[in-house]
């Protein structure tokens, strides 16, 4: 620990006597807590003084906790904490409550003014008698001389350097600062390392960023020294070397560097001791394995997730090297050893592919093939470090000298596809860069990062932009795709396939990655998939599941490889020019396999050989999981066609013209409200703060970053993708209330049209909840069914954006084929209640499940007329009671008063009884007799009855704490009548659904062709 101050005696006494008199003053005055607590406020102020300790009084910590004093030292680290209470109040039992809440007890003082107890390492450890002077004395010596033990084990010491990290990063963020206003020489030395970073890699580099690495470096370097036993490493690296020189620089002036890290003593003693009782290598690894996550868990969260920092399973590094090995022996007669097979782990993380592949390498050829065939690059600057320092001893160990391993790069993977021609950082790492590029690599290898951006724009974490690498993306993954949406395209993984397809520059190779696997069989990868195809012969894709949003019941800790929330595949494409036919071979382990047993399979297989490989047939739509589609479905009718949507006239292959995804707001607690004053106000608020924020960065000019201005936690308003690209662009608020309102300005443009027009709202391509239909004439948003998916609407009318040239949405190819099967009478409006019948027919959902989950639904024409006929009457009723439910008929359900409490309209939350047959409204009032088939009528993963009950509840959303109420004043049985009715159209759909199915037979579609199981 820092080296303590000892007390001088004179000056504590001094403190104690004033402590005696200012609390003499209280005395028969004010005796509660807050009065005479100031008391020892001043003496631990006082004394705290003299070691260059400082008190804060009321300062928030982690957990939310607030101490009525934190003391820290010169390096803002907490040293200590204080907690007074009332000389009346029973002291133990208040100590006992504050331990249960989590209090710190690491070096705390808990006193009422006549006792104290003093806590130490988590242990009571001293009484006071407060009212004896000697006793106050050694009191403080022993708090203000405290200095913690050295800890006992391993774990508890990574796990306690994780808990500490946030803090010590920020105590050196504070000298980094500080000193970048003071000192001169380190301003040069910053600026000079900042410059090389921005042409290194990323133009845009913050000094957020930069001030990581100085931390990271400051942090982390004595651990690889002493674990790695390479006492040279900072002179021996060149980027350590390069880093040192700012370090250097920063504590020329103050700071004490020697002084900073001994506080870091106590966790180093531990890890290094239990480092060296550490064997094999691959347990060192392990550890620092575990240091590399533990890290970025506790201190750069936000990168971490950005870049994917996890290290992979030994167990799936293994499997994949293996099947490498075992690939270019089969298909192209060499190997790993060979010379000349060039080998690339762009994303190397703690080089885990690069150790493992190199110990798969004969002594005899280890140096040639360390010097000229391995290639590996790393953006973040521990695990480069890591990296080096694995690989290094790797080499080290086989061939008993240390060489620096020049394969390595510090740089940004993508960022090479941009062909910049600059220095990258120092000399030796420009050149390293320049041999990587000329190399002829044949195999890339590696784990790329999964991330797709933030979750939330507030967060500011959005993954970067790369023209090339995004234009390759745009011209072939996305350009032939079917899907609307394909932004899952620019996740960094889909980019790093990119990027290695293009790296093998046309030779015959191996991509072998181990990623989120939703490009196997999500529809918005339908073009990547025909891509993949094209750009190698065979691509072995082993899916180990995991995919906790597809299937709830999974968890990500216990059945994810990762931990993670999106399903894992190991992929290995392979590209031979000799073999002319394309095969995609598929395993899918069993879903329900928890993480151990899937790493175990890996291990027990060893490599690809041993996997009982299916082999997949894709579709013309490049379907390679087709299992469950019935093929005919696709010759049924589209409603609606990406390429049809854009195409010029209306005269195209598709049921429907345009069709739209619902709005997004990206801030519904603030644009949505049951009340319009409150909603004005809501929206007012946020008006306001945008705009004053566009008026201080008019003011501010251009030298300043847009969002330093702003207070993203501000609940009051959501600074979303949308908002923060119209503040940089200076725009002031007008018509962007919406994030996205992709079509919708043509369906609903202005109020009228809401009375007139009517969209069917249908479930997207992708949909996780069970396929759903619902007919509206009310702007939608893009979740209106279920939160987990998105939905496309298909209007009867579009309109231009003033809402005028009102035109029909139902294409005239689509008339023609319905006039030419059913005769000239049928209309377009007997179309649209035809396809809304359809998409109701139990048969039709149930066959078509897989098909509806990979395409926008395809609607078959009946062979029958009266099928027909009455699939158009039965749609024009469900389409007029879903309209129409407000003028529904309310059920006659049972009232039930509760006399015991005052009659209230009032919802609160209402609540189903267990055995759903009675709505409680609230304490006063249940409605009974529930008729069961209501809740056969569901949109999405509820039934319409549900779906009122959880919407029509008082909230409040966390963030901006604004409150949702539904009840309404002026017409209090509004609620009550909304249930009923919801119960009428719920029943009467499941009727006429019924009705539809005994009208409608699955012979009325299907023909003798088609495969009828
Ligand atoms: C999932 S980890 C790889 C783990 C590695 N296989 C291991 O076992 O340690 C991904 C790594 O790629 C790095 N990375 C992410 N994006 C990168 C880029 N554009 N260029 C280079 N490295 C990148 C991250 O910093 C991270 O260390």
């Amino acid at each position: 620990m820092p080296t303590t101050t000892p007390l001088s005696t004179p000056v504590l006494k001094k403190a104690i006597d004033r402590y005696y008199k200012e609390l003499d003053e209280y005395k028969g005055r004010a005796d509660y807590e807050l009065a005479v607590r100031t008391a020892f406020l001043n003496l631990l102020a006082e004394t705290a003084h003299q070691v260059k300790w400082m008190l804060i009084p009321e300062q928030t910590i982690e957990g939310g906790i607030r101490p009525d004093g934190v003391l820290r030292d010169s390096f803002d680290l907490k040293r200590g904490f204080w907690e007074a209470k009332g000389p009346q109040s029973d002291l133990d039992k208040e100590i006992a409550r504050k331990i249960a809440t989590g209090y710190p007890l690491i070096n705390t003082i808990f006193e009422n003014t006549k006792r104290a107890v003093l806590f130490q390492n988590k242990k009571r450890a001293y009484e006071y008698d407060l009212q004896n002077p000697k006793a106050v004395s050694d009191l403080l010596t022993q708090f203000f001389t405290y200095t913690e033990p050295d800890i006992a084990t391993f774990e508890e010491a990574v796990q306690e350097f994780k808990e500490r990290v946030p803090e010590l990063a920020r105590a050196l963020l504070a000298i980094i600062e500080r000193e970048y206003k003071l000192n001169k020489k380190f301003i040069t030395a910053f600026d000079a390392f900042a410059e090389l970073c921005r042409q290194a890699l990323d133009p845009k580099i913050s000094s957020d960023v930069i001030n990581e690495m100085l931390i990271q470096h400051l942090l982390t370097e004595r651990l690889f020294r002493t674990i790695f036993d390479n006492p040279d490493f900072i002179t021996r690296n060149v980027i350590a070397a390069e880093i040192e020189k700012v370090i250097q620089a920063l504590t020329s002036r103050v700071f004490n560097r020697h002084e900073f890290l001994k506080s870091l003593d106590r966790f180093y003693v531990a890890i290094e001791a239990a480092a060296k009782g550490i064997e094999s290598w691959s347990e060192r690894q392990h550890f620092l394995n575990t240091v590399y996550e533990r890290f970025f868990q506790g201190y750069s969260v936000k990168r971490a997730d950005t870049y994917g920092i996890v290290y992979t399973p030994q167990e799936i590094v293994d499997f994949m090297c293996a099947s490498v090995e075992e690939v270019l022996q089969r298909e192209f007669g060499t190997s790993v050893s060979e010379p000349g097979v060039q080998i690339i782990d762009p994303c190397v993380g703690t080089g885990s592919y690069m150790v493992n592949l190199l110990h798969r390498i004969p002594t005899h050829r280890l140096k040639y093939k360390y010097e000229h065939d391995f290639f590996c690059n790393e953006i973040m600057l521990l695990p480069y470090y890591i990296a080096s320092l694995n690989i290094e001893h790797e080499f080290y160990t086989r061939i008993g000298e240390y060489e620096s391993f020049e394969g390595i790069c510090f740089t940004d993977t993508l960022e090479l596809a941009e062909g910049r021609q600059i220095p990258l950082f120092v000399e030796e790492n420009t050149g390293r860069v320049e041999r990587e590029k000329a190399a002829q690599i044949m195999v890339v290898i590696g784990n790329p990062p999964y991330n797709m951006g933030q979750k939330n724009e507030s967060e500011n974490n959005k993954n970067r932009r790369y023209p090339v690498i995004d234009q390759r993306i745009h011209e072939t993954y996305a350009k032939d795709s079917k899907a609307t949406l394909t932004n899952k395209l620019y996740d960094s993984y889909v980019k790093f396939f990119r990027w290695a397809t293009d790296r093998l520059q046309g030779r015959d190779g191996i991509v072998c990655f181990v990623s989120n696997n939703s490009f196997v069989n999500q529809i918005a990868f339908d073009s990547m998939r025909k891509h993949l195809l094209q750009d190698f012969t065979q691509i072995y894709h082993l899916d180990l599941h995991g995919n906790v949003r597809r299937n709830p019941k999974l968890s990500g800790t216990t059945h994810n490889v990762f931990g993670i929330q999106v399903g894992v595949g190991i992929t290995i494409a392979i590209r031979s020019s000799w073999k002319p036919e394309r095969k995609v071979l598929y395993y899918r382990v069993p879903e329900t396999w928890n993480k151990t047993e899937k790493l175990n399979f890996l291990v027990e297989k060893a490599n690809i050989t041993y996997i009982d490989w299916l082999g997949l047939q894709p579709d013309e739509k490049n379907t390679w999981l087709t299992e469950g589609m019935h093929p005919e479905f696709v010759n049924f009718l589209p409603i609606g066609t990406k390429e049809i949507k854009v195409a010029k006239g209306v005269n195209a292959e598709a049921i429907f013209k345009l069709y739209s995804l619902g709005v997004v707001t990206s801030r519904d607690s603030h644009a949505y409200s049951f009340d319009l004053t409150q909603l004005r106000q809501q929206a007012i608020t946020f008006i306001d703060i945008y705009n004053s924020a566009v008026d201080a960065l008019k003011r501010r000019g251009k030298e300043i970053a847009p969002m330093s201005l702003v207070d993203a936690t501000d609940p009051h308003i959501k600074w979303t993708r949308q908002v923060k690209a119209s503040l940089i662009r200076l725009q002031y608020f007008d018509d962007f209330w919406n994030e996205e309102r992709y079509q919708q300005h043509l369906i609903f443009p202005i109020l009228t049209a809401e009375g007139e027009n009517c969209v069917i709202v249908v479930s997207d391509h992708g949909h996780r909840a069970p396929f759903s239909v619902l007919a509206t004439n009310i702007i939608p948003e893009l979740h209106l069914l279920a939160s987990t998916d998105a939905f496309q609407c298909f209007p009867y009318y579009v309109y231009t954006e003033d809402g005028s040239n009102r035109r029909e949405n139902i294409t005239d190819w689509a008339l023609s084929q319905f006039q030419a099967k059913y005769g000239s009478e049928v209309t377009k409006w007997d179309i649209f209640h035809f396809v809304y019948a359809m998409m109701h027919h139990p048969q039709y959902r149930e066959r078509y499940a897989e098909n509806l989950k990979r395409d926008l639904p395809h609607i078959p024409l009946l062979h029958r007329k009266e099928a027909f006929l009455a699939c158009v009457r039965i749609g024009k009723q469900l389409m007029d009671i879903h309209l129409h439910y407000e003028h529904a008929n309310e059920y006659p359900l049972k009232w039930i008063e509760n006399h015991d409490a005052p009659f209230s309209w009032r919802v609160e939350k209402m609540r189903l009884t267990p055995d759903r047959t009675a709505v409680i409204v609230n304490e006063s009032l249940t409605l009974a007799g529930m008729p069961q088939e209501c809740f056969q009528y569901r949109l999405g993963n509820r039934s319409a009855l549900e779906w009122v009950i959880d919407q029509y509840q008082v909230s409040e959303d966390k963030r901006s704490e604004i409150a949702s109420d539904p009840n309404n004043l002026d017409d209090e049985e509004y609620i009550v009548r909304l249930v009923r009715k919801v119960v009428t159209v719920s029943v009467e759909t499941v009727r006429l659904v019924n009705e539809l199915a005994q009208a409608v037979k699955m012979e009325d579609w299907m023909s003798e062709t088609m495969e009828a199981n």
